[in-house]
């Protein structure tokens, strides 16, 4: 590390985090911490303390241990923005034995045979979203409004139980959540709490309507109708439960797409291989899931007991941000790790979280990349960028990596 080098971590460590980044790539910091100081104490830009860790191994272990709390009521639980009251709390914000229910209760929608058995579905609505992108009269298309968006909406909310008749509503809601989660720019936020106002107001009517049902039906908000009327969780746990899917289920899955479509274009001699050789797509998603960790600063915790990590103690109370993409980008388990490599097996990365709060919902995002991914490269075979990139927004405030827009062209 140069002289150069380390002044410009001890500025940014002078910074409140989240600190600026590069559009795609994690803040420059993130290695130089790796390299001198894995566990150090920011301060956020609430004005709170918290830890950051940065190595591998350490985010696996903070991540598993079950001395650390992902409960926001504890004092010291950091906060990056949208902080929702006590009552809005999902079970991403539990911890076990509370948090058990909830996946005991959903997990049965997420096996792999159960989303295998939607693939024939998921490529009929692919098929006919790029039908309905290749008649567009003008050029060059948003590949954002008319792939990223429209195929995890629509799935969501046939798992979800959303009335086919209210799905253009729910694309409409659901798209402005998405565009509306920049931190820094008070309107997109405003933007951001009334489509939280209008998707809660939504789902209480569905919910009010399969109340009414003897038989609330078997997708997730007929599941969670039944387990409160057998008094396992409460009515505002199942308006909590909906929003969680939609703000998890959702932007993750566009933005994984619009980004991963960028990279790929980014990579031609890959994009080639891919091209030829679809049987490695699988392995270029895992790779792309890695590359890119769109979710980082959503995986936040605090403390519950004084634990020792990385050289350091860690206080009971204290905040932890075990930082996901840092980990991803270790080159001590990756080598290289900062090359984007559809070669490298990269299935052990932390782009779904790790321990309890692993994503409930992977198994259903990898088979919607799958489909999307092969589709596209099949049915466009000469897909490009019609901008440069520079041109490009990039979501660099939001806590889900993405663009606003990818400007397409074929
Ligand atoms: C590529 C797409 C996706 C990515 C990158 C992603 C990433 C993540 C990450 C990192 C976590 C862990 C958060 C933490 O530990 O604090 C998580 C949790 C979660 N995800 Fe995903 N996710 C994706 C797709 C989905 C889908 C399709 C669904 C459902 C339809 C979903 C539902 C959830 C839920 C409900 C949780 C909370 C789990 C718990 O607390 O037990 N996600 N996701």
């Amino acid at each position: 590390m140069t002289e150069t080098q380390s002044s410009t971590l001890a500025e940014t460590l002078a910074q409140r985090f989240p600190w600026p980044r590069p559009v795609i790539d994690p803040p420059d910091a993130y290695a130089q911490l790796r390299a001198e100081n894995p566990v150090v104490r920011v301060t956020l830009i609430s004005g709170q303390q918290a830890w950051l860790i940065t190595r591998y191994d350490d985010v696996r272990a903070i991540l598993a241990d079950p001395r650390v709390s992902a409960d926001t009521r504890k004092p010291g639980f950091p906060s990056l923005g949208y902080q929702p009251s006590e009552h809005e709390r999902p079970f991403l914000r539990m911890d076990p034995p509370e948090h058990t229910v909830f996946r005991r209760l959903l997990s049965k929608n997420f096996m792999v045979k159960r989303v295998e058995s939607l693939r024939p579905d998921i490529q009929r609505l692919v098929d006919k979203t790029i039908d309905a992108m290749l008649a567009r009269p003008e050029r060059p298309v948003d590949l954002v409004e008319h792939l990223a968006l429209p195929v995890p909406s629509t799935v969501l909310s046939w798992i979800l139980g959303v009335r086919a008749e209210d799905r253009v509503f729910f694309n409409k809601v659901t798209e402005a959540l998405m565009n509306g989660s920049d931190v820094t720019d008070p309107q997109a936020m405003q933007r951001f709490l009334q489509a939280i106002q209008d998707l809660n107001a939504y789902t209480a009517e569905v919910v009010a309507e399969k109340q009414a049902q003897e038989d609330p039906g078997d997708d997730i908000l007929g599941q969670l109708v039944r387990a409160a009327r057998e008094g396992t969780v409460t009515h505002q746990d199942i308006l909590n439960t909906g929003l969680l899917f939609v703000l998890a289920g959702y932007d993750t899955t566009a933005n994984m797409t619009a980004l991963g479509t960028l990279t790929l274009l980014q990579h031609p001699d890959q994009l080639a291989e891919l091209r030829a050789n679809p049987a490695l797509i699988p392995a270029a998603i895992e790779e792309l899931l890695r590359y890119l960790t769109i979710v980082n600063l959503i995986v936040l915790r605090v403390a519950a007991e004084p634990i020792e990590i990385g050289g350091q103690v860690i206080p009971a109370g204290d905040g932890i941000i075990p930082l996901n993409i840092s980990a991803n980008r270790d080159d001590a388990h990756y080598p290289d790790a900062a090359t984007f490599d559809i070669h490298r097996g990269a299935r052990d990365h932390f782009a779904f979280g790790h321990g309890v709060h692993q994503c409930i919902g992977q198994p259903l995002a990898r088979v919607e990349l799958h489909v999307i991914f092969e589709t596209l490269l099949r049915r466009i075979p000469t897909l490009s960028l019609a901008v440069p990139v520079e041109e490009i927004p990039f979501k660099i405030w939001s806590p889900i990596n993405g663009v606003f827009r990818l400007p397409v062209t074929w």
